[in-house]
């Protein structure tokens, strides 16, 4: 494994970019992050996770730009020695892609579909990307394995996460990228996205509004903690060379019923939800679960926290960040 390499992180003040930034950037790694800051969730979450590198590290830059801007993203390219691509940047979130379809449009397929075309004329040779759980759909099949068929999604978002598997297939068929596809399940922890259940959840029991449950609490998620998410990532970044195209889960590795998940929020504000007991929403799955034995043996995965501990360290996160 080659250290400090420079890695272009699309997505980079994200949630999960700028976890696995400051990782990089701890260990020696030059990180050029592209991000358009876009206004999907507060960006002002995105600016301050930005700001919490910059007090630690200096060897990154930072691109404010949007990745289907082919012209602005071939200078980036053009003038910077790029050993590897860690491509995150999406539109996000199952629910809003039921009435905002043309954002996935434009930033999962063609923003992805740019990243590998600068990576076929740039000649860069290893691209680690964002799936996600959301491709096995309704499956019924559980614990999820990346060996299952995933062609029944059940919202336009994870219809690109799939596309995008496929895009890059291609590239390495046709050009010799060599691809690591993560598919993410349900990542929480410090610094989380504004629009997630756990997010939601706290904030507005925090406030004492009430919360929405779904299919009346009859969900359960293989919640990923960031800090592992992070591993699993990193893991794929140092090993990318030994991998000609895989996909692999990260995940937890235990399903945890959403009334549970509610519960230690609860334990953890010291406070009792109101909760909206509603029906499914569309879209949406009631059970995710994975299989994480292929990313265990190839990656060397291995989730590290618990929910109990996970959900408590975001809880302290959010009310340090929004003084509650
Ligand atoms: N967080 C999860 O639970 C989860 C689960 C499954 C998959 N994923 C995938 O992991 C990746 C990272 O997720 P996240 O939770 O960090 O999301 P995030 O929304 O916090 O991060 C994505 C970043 O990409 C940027 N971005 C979006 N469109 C862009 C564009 N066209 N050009 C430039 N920048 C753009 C956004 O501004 C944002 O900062 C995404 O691809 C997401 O689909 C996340």
């Amino acid at each position: 494994m080659k250290v400090n390499q420079t890695i272009l992180i699309t997505g980079g003040a994200g949630f999960v970019g700028s976890s696995v930034a400051r990782v990089l950037l701890n260990r020696g790694d030059r990180i050029l992050i592209v991000d358009n800051f876009n206004n999907y969730y507060d960006p002002r979450i995105k600016r301050d996770r930005i700001k919490n590198l910059e007090k630690d590290f200096n060897n990154f830059y930072i691109f404010e730009t949007d990745i289907t801007n082919y012209e602005e993203m071939d200078k980036i390219f053009k003038t910077e020695k790029i050993d590897k691509i860690l491509h995150l940047a999406a539109q996000a979130g199952v629910r809003y892609s039921l009435t905002n379809p043309f954002a996935y449009q434009h930033s999962n397929y063609l923003g992805t579909l740019n990243m590998l075309e600068l990576c076929r004329h740039h000649d860069i040779k290893d691209f680690v990307f964002a799936s996600s759980s959301s491709v096995y759909g309704a499956n019924k099949k559980m614990p999820f394995s990346e060996d299952d068929k995933v062609d029944a999604p059940m919202s336009l978002y994870a219809a690109t996460k799939k596309g995008n598997e496929e895009k890059a297939f291609v590239y390495h068929n046709l050009f010799g990228l060599r691809c690591t596809g993560l598919r993410f399940f349900t990542v929480y922890g410090p610094w989380g996205r504004p629009d997630m259940a756990l997010f939601l959840f706290t904030d507005a029991i925090a406030r004492d509004k009430p919360i929405n449950v779904f299919n009346y609490g009859n969900m359960a998620r293989d919640f990923t903690y960031v800090s592992d998410i992070v591993d699993g990532v990193v893991s794929a970044i140092n090993r990318s060379e030994e991998h000609s195209y895989e996909i692999f889960n990260l995940a937890g590795g235990r399903s945890v019923k959403l009334l549970d998940y509610i519960a230690e929020i609860e334990k953890n504000l010291g406070k009792r939800a109101k909760k909206n007991m509603m029906p499914m929403q569309p879209g949406d799955v009631p059970v995710s679960s994975a299989d994480i034995s292929k990313a265990e043996k190839m990656l060397g995965y291995k989730p590290q926290v618990t929910v109990e501990e996970g959900i408590k360290r975001f809880v302290e996160w959010y009310q340090d960040y929004y003084k509650i």
